[in-house]
């Protein structure tokens, strides 16, 4: 049996239509409380889990293979073998801000995220000082109550920036979900992983 670590939320919902498409599983996998489900069927066991503990579980062998947005691989991912970029999850890492606040002069801008370490490699390459304030969700609020001048953050349909009379003001990446896997094991299962990969590129393409 293959073990797939996924998160739920929006990614499944796009997971479970490429793996279908890909002929991978028949059924959706339901995102409800039972955090592990078992395929019968296809003979697959997802770990239902939060994006940023899919390389966790997939890092200590647990899943075979995960599927995981790019930003948390570049946030919490160190090390983990990328097999594809599955096309699924498809948004960008930007800085964020109100339309018209910017930083006084002299002062060192604040950044609020959920990406510390994507945020502080962004600003260090720049030569630009700031400083990182870590939250973790609901990162808008922060310039809107004078936590921090900016975010760094996801921005995919845009509505939350919107929502909250914030703008992207400059990406910093593109994001898109990639399959991930445990070295070991893709040596020890390596005849049934790559044929979860064929199926999947078949997917991706088609
Ligand atoms: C993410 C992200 C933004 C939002 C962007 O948050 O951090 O807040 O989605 O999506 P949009 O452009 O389609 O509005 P998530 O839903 O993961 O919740 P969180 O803020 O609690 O992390």
């Amino acid at each position: 049996m293959l073990t797939i670590a996924i998160p739920k939320g929006r990614i499944l919902e796009e997971a479970n239509s490429l793996m279908i498409k890909s002929g991978i599983i028949n059924e959706e996998v339901k995102e409800g409380r039972k955090l592990i489900l078992d395929d019968q069927v296809d003979d697959i066991r997802f770990i239902l889990a939060k994006p940023q503990d899919v390389p966790t579980y997939v890092k200590y062998g647990v899943a075979d293979v995960g599927i995981v947005g790019k930003d948390v691989l570049l946030e919490w991912g160190e090390g983990l073998y990328e097999l594809m970029d599955l096309k699924i999850g498809l948004c960008r890492i930007s800085i964020c801000g109100k339309p018209d606040k910017t930083c006084d002069r002299g002062e060192m801008p604040r950044i609020a995220t959920k990406y510390p370490k994507i945020a502080s490699t962004y600003f260090r390459e720049k030569g630009q000082q700031v400083e990182i304030i870590k939250l973790n969700g609901s990162v808008e609020l922060a310039p809107l109550l004078g936590l921090s001048h900016y975010i760094v953050d996801i921005v995919s349909t845009g509505r939350t920036l919107k929502e909250n009379g914030l703008v992207e003001l400059e990406q910093i990446a593109n994001i898109s979900c990639r399959l991930i896997v445990n070295q070991a094991t893709y040596h020890l299962k390596n005849t049934v992983i790559e044929e979860l990969v064929n199926k999947l590129e078949d997917g991706v393409r088609g």
